[in-house]
């Protein structure tokens, strides 16, 4: 036993900041950056909180679901911007929604939310739950260096949840992990303890771009392939390929290196930019309320982000 997914949902903030914006105080370009990155706006919080975001997310899953709040066992959500250490975003998710499960949050960045899939299979595999609600929900915006031009173009905020009931729909998954603190690394507020003698760091993301690529495009590619032979499929037989959205070449790379019509891979990264855990959810979402899916198509999933870390997953719908 393990799920399948029952309603999907999806939300981003008002706010829409196009390159153009970003021009005005950056030492950038629209060119550039859709050049280099495929992105042409991304939406960013003004007043809302990862919470909300979450929220608002797992409320239209839930209504497409008709799942209520007291039927659900567990609410999971991957974020790396919670707004609080403590509540996490899914203790706060739930005190909103009503439900009376337990609740908790997962970091595994970009690969987040399909760290957090695996999860949820589990406790489906155990008997644990019959009804989970998954998010992926980041305000990345507030861990973002607004002066640094090679990272703060490429994100944006949003958030995507699924609602999973009991089934077969989840057929093959892999994770990986390669720590590493120097490739991708957000430090974290030092606190003021009278006897930390350790130095405060910039508490934004700081990344190497190209070596991020490098493992993306290896990530990606190596995973999928492995996974799609692992489950026993031909690749041409995959329906939908869901990669997490962090640039449109590193997901042209992939596209070259899989036998799996390009038609096949779905983007929004133009719209939205990267919005770590929440981008595979949102395209899931977006795909989902587009009709184009079908009863028994196959999707595979794959994302990679900091950690290092990678993950892919195929979901029968
Ligand atoms: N506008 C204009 N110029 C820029 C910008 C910008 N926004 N950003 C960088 N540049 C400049 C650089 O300064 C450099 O200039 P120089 O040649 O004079 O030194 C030049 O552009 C090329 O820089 P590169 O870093 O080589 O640019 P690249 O083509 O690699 O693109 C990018 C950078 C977009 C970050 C790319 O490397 C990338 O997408 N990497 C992967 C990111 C990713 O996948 N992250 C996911 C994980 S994030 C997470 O888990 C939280």
């Amino acid at each position: 036993m393990s799920f399948c997914v029952l309603g999907t949902g999806s939300y981003v903030p008002p706010k829409v900041v196009t390159n153009d914006d970003l021009a005005a105080f950056l030492e950038t370009s629209d060119e550039w950056i859709r050049e280099r990155t495929g992105i042409r706006q991304r939406h960013v919080c003004e007043t809302e909180s990862t919470c909300d975001l979450a929220y608002e997310a797992a409320v239209a899953a839930m209504a497409q679901s008709g799942v209520k709040a007291e039927e659900l066992d567990m609410i999971l959500c991957a974020t790396i911007s919670g707004d609080f250490a403590t509540p996490s975003v899914a203790c706060v998710v739930q005190k909103r929604l009503g439900a009376i499960c337990p609740a908790m949050d997962l970091n595994a960045a970009c690969s987040g939310f399909l760290f957090l899939l695996d999860t949820a299979a589990g406790f489906f595999a155990r008997g644990r739950v019959k009804k989970m609600l998954v998010i992926g929900a980041e305000r990345i915006s507030r861990l973002l260096d607004w002066d640094d031009r090679s990272t703060c173009v490429i994100f944006g905020d949003g958030a995507g949840a699924m609602v999973l009931g009991e089934g077969d729909g989840y057929l093959a998954s892999q994770l990986h992990s390669k720590g590493d603190d120097d490739v991708i690394r957000t430090p974290v507020f030092e606190g003021k303890s009278p006897f930390n003698r350790r130095e405060q760091e910039n508490p934004y993301i700081h990344m190497k771009g190209q070596e991020t690529f490098r493992f993306a495009v290896n990530a990606m590619t190596h995973d999928l392939k492995n996974l799609i032979a692992q489950a026993g499929f031909a690749e041409e037989k995959i329906d939908w390929v869901i990669p997490h959205q962090a640039n449109i070449r590193i997901i042209d790379a992939a596209k070259k290196r899989l036998h799996i019509p390009p038609e096949r891979f779905c983007v929004n990264i133009d719209r939205y930019g990267n919005t770590s855990a929440a981008s595979i959810p949102m395209v899931v979402d977006e795909l989902n309320r587009s009709g184009k899916l079908n009863r028994g198509d196959l999707l595979a999933l794959c994302a990679f982000g900091g950690g290092l870390s990678s993950a892919a997953c195929i979901l029968r719908w």
